[in-house]
């Protein structure tokens, strides 16, 4: 086919309130700058019991979806490794919230961060075969490793929505994906666990490796070299290990390209150094930030994505810039939301992390917050949300 298909919309959603990474450093007596520098994390979202994976995935989407849009999409994948049933996929939930078209599919994709990536090309074959339909694709992670542990550095939340559709007027998905997968465990969450256990440094080598990886064979297949990118977006778990990626790759360019491409990846992590970790949606958030914050960006550039899953699979794939992109970026809003959020203190956090729902079926009723959708409360273990 030769059809254009790819993002027609993209927004996101991060909770009302975070906490101070120096304030958290010198709570766990760590220099600062290991963090805002050694980590490239200058705050952390955080997540009320009000703001589930579901609440986050209807905040992010319903401010770019017009009544002509909730008809046409027919199909909401919502890629997650937070998910609050076994059984049931978060995707149902979102479809009722929005108001979507009855006669529409829904489901849950998990293969840890990579999962929004799968959805999106799975939205593309979708849309290539029923060209008036348009797929509604969200990533919605909230990333808890656990107070006082190596990995709360870089937890976070929050929500990406991309709308998928034909003559896309963001940014046409290029048909040149390659993908990689190995069975490690570096990263991964028993059902049993409400904590992700990690191998730190184990979990950061593979990510590297897989990067390179998938980008040789890309190389290769498609004959492409890193000057043909105007910018690349990478998996942010924390916005050094993006920059890590880049530098394993900057020595393939001229020094001129090397400082164009650094310049696009400071815009590239604006966003995810305030939010931290939401893990299918970090390299989302990462791409929103980079059209969001870059000056220098024209229809006609590609730009380079690379997705990383623990467990694992990465993949490289690109997407080309259309004409007009500009005018359909929500940048003024997401500043304003990220702005207008309130600082807690570390003690404040500790206490909104240690909050749980009760898991024996008795009834919690939740106080409103000033979001358009949250979780209610529970009752006979069934999550209201309004
Ligand atoms: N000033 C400046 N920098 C400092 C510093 C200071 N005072 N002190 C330390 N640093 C630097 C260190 O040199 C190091 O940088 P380099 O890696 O570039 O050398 C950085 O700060 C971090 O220091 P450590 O490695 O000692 O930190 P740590 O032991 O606390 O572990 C971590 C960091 C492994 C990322 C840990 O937070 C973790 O396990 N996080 C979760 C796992 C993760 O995010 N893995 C990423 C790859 S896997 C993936 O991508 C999937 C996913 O989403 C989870």
């Amino acid at each position: 086919t030769n059809m254009n298909i790819g993002i027609d919309k993209l927004h996101f959603f991060t909770p009302h309130v975070y906490v101070d990474m120096e304030e958290l450093a010198e709570a766990r007596d760590v220099e600062p700058a290991k963090f805002t520098i050694g980590l490239g994390q200058t705050q952390q979202a955080v997540a009320p019991l009000t703001q589930d994976p579901v609440s986050m995935a209807a905040n992010a989407a319903w401010p770019i979806l017009t009544a002509e849009d909730k008809e046409a999409i027919d199909f909401i994948i919502v890629g997650s490794e937070s998910g609050v049933d076994q059984s049931k996929a978060m995707a149902v939930h979102v479809h009722q919230l929005l108001g979507i078209n009855p006669f529409a599919r829904a489901i849950e994709m998990k293969e840890a961060c990579y999962a929004a990536t799968v959805g999106l090309q799975t939205a593309v074959s979708h849309i290539a075969r029923h060209p008036e339909s348009k797929v509604l694709v969200i990533a919605t992670d909230i990333a808890r490793y656990g107070l006082n542990t190596s990995g709360e550095s870089t937890q976070g939340a929050g929500a990406v929505a991309m709308l998928i559709s034909k003559d896309p007027r963001v940014a046409v998905i290029n048909d040149d994906a390659v993908s990689y997968t190995g069975d490690i465990y570096d990263f991964w969450r028993p059902n049993y666990s409400t904590y992700a256990k990690v191998d730190g440094k184990f979990s950061n080598e593979q990510y590297l490796s897989y990067l390179e990886t998938v980008w040789t064979e890309y190389k290769k297949r498609t004959n492409k070299t890193l000057a043909d990118f105007k910018a690349l977006a990478f998996h942010l778990p924390y916005s050094k290990m993006g920059l890590k990626g880049l530098r394993q790759l900057l020595p393939e360019v001229d020094e001129a390209k090397q400082a164009a491409l650094t310049e696009q990846f400071e815009a590239s992590r604006v966003y995810n150094k305030r939010v931290g970790n939401i893990y299918t949606g970090s390299l989302y958030l990462s791409l929103i930030s980079l059209l969001d914050q870059s000056q220098n960006l024209e229809a006609g550039d590609t730009i380079g994505l690379y997705s990383y899953g623990s467990g694992a699979v990465g993949e490289f794939f690109s997407i080309t810039l259309v004409e007009g992109f500009k005018d359909m970026l929500a940048d003024e809003s997401h500043q304003a939301m990220l702005d207008n959020r309130v600082q807690l203190s570390v003690a404040d956090y500790e206490l909104i992390f240690q909050e749980e729902l009760p898991t024996d079926g008795s009834q919690l009723v939740l106080s409103e917050d000033e979001e358009q959708f949250q979780l209610a409360g529970v009752e006979g273990h069934k999550r209201l949300y309004k």
